[in-house]
């Protein structure tokens, strides 16, 4: 199916690693032009040439989107080659903490790089995609969202925010042309994830090594109908066709690619 992303312009925010990573490759393969983005410049370069060395468009832009300085930074980056018709909102960060270990800075400083700095995009990118009449907002969402663990309680309420908002973004932008919907993801394994499953592991009891960690964290974190962690890129799909015209009649959405990890029916 062509998802007709041809000569649309896309912002991945965070696509230098992980799942936006995913989501900028697979836009780009799609026939999207590409801004990709994260603080790492070199990470950020390292994503746009691989996409460019397998014949799509990218270019990359650096920037932190945690104050309005750097958002404005990368949305003037972003935009200096043409007008931004695809805006992800996935740059994000979750660090493992207990209730006792989540500072107010912690809650603060998670709601901030989570939630406003998707809000600032937002503001930076939306009125000229209204203006064209035609446009496309993704907020990346989560599982932890509707169905918290007594786990990481900063960033499951930052995800329950991206939600919401994404909702009401819609809702605002009704008749305009422009949509706002969320993919949901499970737990996707990506080096970050990684990282934190095998350094709670053997606390858990789940075993030393990644082969043994590796299932007992599925059961015990993110137990799910097809019994594994999601790959990147089966998020990356839910994405890019969000992003083209054929979801048009798409609003307010949420789909989640979580492998039947939430057990609501809807
Ligand atoms: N992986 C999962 O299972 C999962 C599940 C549900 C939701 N999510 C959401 O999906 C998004 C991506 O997660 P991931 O697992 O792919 O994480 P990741 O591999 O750590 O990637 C995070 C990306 O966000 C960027 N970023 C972080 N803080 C930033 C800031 N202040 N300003 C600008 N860019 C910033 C990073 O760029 P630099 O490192 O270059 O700065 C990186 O490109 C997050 O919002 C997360 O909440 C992930």
């Amino acid at each position: 199916m062509d998802l007709e992303l041809t000569g649309k312009r896309a912002l991945v925010t965070g696509s230098s690693a992980g799942l936006g990573r995913a989501m900028a490759k697979l836009l780009a393969a799609e026939g999207a032009a590409v801004v990709v983005h994260g603080r790492d410049g070199e990470r950020a370069e390292g994503v746009a040439r691989e996409i460019r060395e397998a014949g799509g468009t990218a270019h990359a832009v650096v920037g932190d989107l945690s104050d309005d300085g750097g958002a404005e930074h990368v949305a003037r980056a972003a935009t200096a080659h043409g007008p931004v018709d695809i805006l992800v909102n996935n740059a994000g960060f979750y660090r493992h903490l207990s209730w006792a270990e989540a500072t107010p800075d912690e809650w603060r400083d998670t709601y901030n790089v989570n939630v406003v700095s998707g809000v600032r995009m937002i503001r930076h990118l939306v009125p000229a995609m209204r203006e064209r009449g035609w446009g496309r907002v993704v907020t990346i969402g989560g599982g932890l969202a509707s169905q918290p663990t007594g786990a990481l309680p900063q960033y499951n309420a930052t995800l329950a925010a991206r939600h919401n908002l994404a909702v009401s973004l819609a809702r605002e932008l009704k008749g305009t042309g422009v949509t706002s919907n969320v993919v949901s993801p499970g737990a996707i394994l990506v080096d970050a994830t990684r990282e934190l499953i095998t350094g709670i592991g053997p606390g858990h009891g789940w075993g030393d090594t990644w082969e043994e960690i590796r299932p007992n964290a599925v059961r015990a974190i993110a137990p799910n109908d097809q019994e594994r962690f999601g790959e990147p890129e089966e998020i990356a799909a839910a994405v890019a066709y969000l992003c083209g015209p054929r979801a048009q009649y798409v609003s307010g959405a949420t789909i989640r690619v979580d492998g039947g990890l939430v057990r609501s029916a809807f």
